[in-house]
């Protein structure tokens, strides 16, 4: 079967990638010349497990290609996945241009009968628009009587874990327009997710809007669940009680699950913080308050500043300190910084007068990029130990593996004072760690 999917971000490269392995004939389109030129010579313009070599095999296989050009990569394709981004607008609501201009390239191409499947996150109605778009594009090519399908196919991989998770989602959602031929496409997405199928992965079909929902529902429900034990953390460490061992015992409860459940300085990445924001305006649009996911956005920018509070409380003035930060990306075994919390606490940081030492396995380049108009006040260093030489106080900020190796009493040794701020609680089970630092987990003391 000819796939084409259109944009090479984390969704569609992943999914690109992952089903030419699986042995279908792939085409990416993306309209970025660079990084289309990166990937023909196999190499992934994000860092994430798995994925590089994986295209390098389907390369040498001949299952994958990469142009710029959508009539090469169209006019064969049996199935049509648009997989381009909704980054989010100043106002909250998401950016749908660059599907606008996806869906209009794509219909100048369209030859016979097509299945798009839309596996971008985008707002209730939007697939449906979708639709108009193409059906008035083939109108001017006298093309309107090909019968196009358009379906939301929401895609729920996280990253750093992408082609794991593309490979063993919990669910997959196909939402169908009540206009369509439901049958017809039930037997094409049998044949296009066989390999689901077979392992038994449940295949839910239901209406276009449910489909798109439920993605901003799930990912808005993880950061609900995020943003509350971040505050019953908060509530923790004044009154003395462990958040981890709460988690723990909420998490036995199997109504409430025990993941997602980790305090630390809130969710950040390029899919929470847009989606919550998205849900907030779609509510406005439609006249609905949404007070929970309202709360939860608030308190999760509100902990960078409580956090902070903390750190001044600890260490008296920040003003002329040095503070080193380990970690850079949103979370680990990602090179990706976007809605970063260790970023938002570095600009914070800077702006008390603070100077900043940084380390992160992955997420170096992309910092530099976009910290370049602070680079006065920090300083980007080769480990953990020159990041913590010199330093009065080290602050945890993501929880790369690498860091839990880390010799505890190298890095003491190295530093000014010992002051240390585990915001992931990486290290608050070492029976060690208060012998070397003035210890300061979240949630616990
Ligand atoms: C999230 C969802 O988990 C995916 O299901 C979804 O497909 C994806 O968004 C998307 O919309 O594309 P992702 O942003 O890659 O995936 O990362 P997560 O693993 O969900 O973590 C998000 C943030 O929450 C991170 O900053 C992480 O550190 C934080 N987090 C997560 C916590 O603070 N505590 C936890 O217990 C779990």
């Amino acid at each position: 079967m000819n796939i084409a999917i259109i944009g090479t971000g984390y969704i569609g490269l992943v999914q690109g990638v992952v089903m030419s392995d699986l042995g279908f004939d792939v085409v990416c389109i993306d309209n970025d010349a660079t990084k289309i030129e990166m990937l023909k010579q196999g190499k992934s313009p994000i860092y994430e497990p798995e994925l590089e070599e994986t295209l390098k095999k389907s390369l040498k296989n001949g299952k994958i290609k990469f142009t710029l050009d959508y009539n090469s990569g169209i006019k064969n394709a049996d199935v049509i996945f648009l997989a381009v981004g909704t980054p989010p607008l100043a106002d909250g609501s998401s950016n749908l241009n660059y599907i606008t201009a996806a869906s209009k390239n794509l219909a100048q191409f369209l030859s016979k009968d097509s299945l798009i499947i839309t596996k971008s996150t985008v707002p209730m109605g939007t697939n449906k628009k979708i639709k108009k778009i193409i059906l008035d594009e083939l109108k001017k090519r006298n093309m309107d009587n090909l019968n196009v399908s358009v379906i939301s196919n929401p895609e729920f991989l996280r990253e750093g874990k992408a082609v794991y998770d593309f490979l063993n989602p919990d669910r997959i959602v196909v939402g169908i327009d009540e206009n369509d031929n439901k049958e017809k496409i039930k037997k094409e997405i049998y044949k296009i997710y066989e390999y689901f199928l077979k392992k038994q992965i449940p295949i839910i079909f239901t209406n276009l809007e449910t489909a798109e929902l439920s993605k901003y529902s799930s990912n808005a429900f993880l950061s609900v669940k995020i943003s509350f034990i971040n505050e019953m953390a908060m509530l923790s460490e004044k009154t003395g009680a462990n958040i981890e061992d709460v988690s723990k015992i909420m998490g036995f409860d199997h109504r409430i699950g025990n993941e997602f459940l980790n305090a630390g300085l809130g969710f950040g990445g390029s899919c929470f913080p847009k989606d919550t924001l998205a849900i907030l305006n779609i509510g406005k649009n439609n006249d609905c308050e949404m007070s929970i996911v309202n709360s939860t956005v608030k308190f999760n920018d509100d902990l960078k500043d409580i956090l902070i509070k903390k750190i001044k409380n600890k260490l008296g003035s920040v003003k002329g300190k040095t503070i080193s930060i380990l970690g850079l990306s949103f979370k680990p075994e990602t090179d990706d910084i976007r809605e970063s919390p260790a970023i938002k606490i570095i600009k914070k940081l800077i702006n008390m007068g603070v100077k900043i030492k940084v380390y992160c396995p992955k997420g170096m380049e992309k910092t530099k990029r976009e910290l370049k108009n602070y680079s006065d006040f920090i300083k980007f260093c080769e480990n953990e130990y020159e990041c913590a030489k010199n330093s009065d106080c080290l602050i945890l900020t993501t929880e790369w593996e690498q860091f839990k190796n880390m010799d505890l009493k190298r890095i003491k040794n190295v530093m000014k004072s010992n002051y240390f701020f585990d915001f992931r609680n990486m290290f608050s089970d070492n029976e060690n760690i208060r012998n070397y630092f003035h210890y300061y987990p979240i949630g616990r003391n």
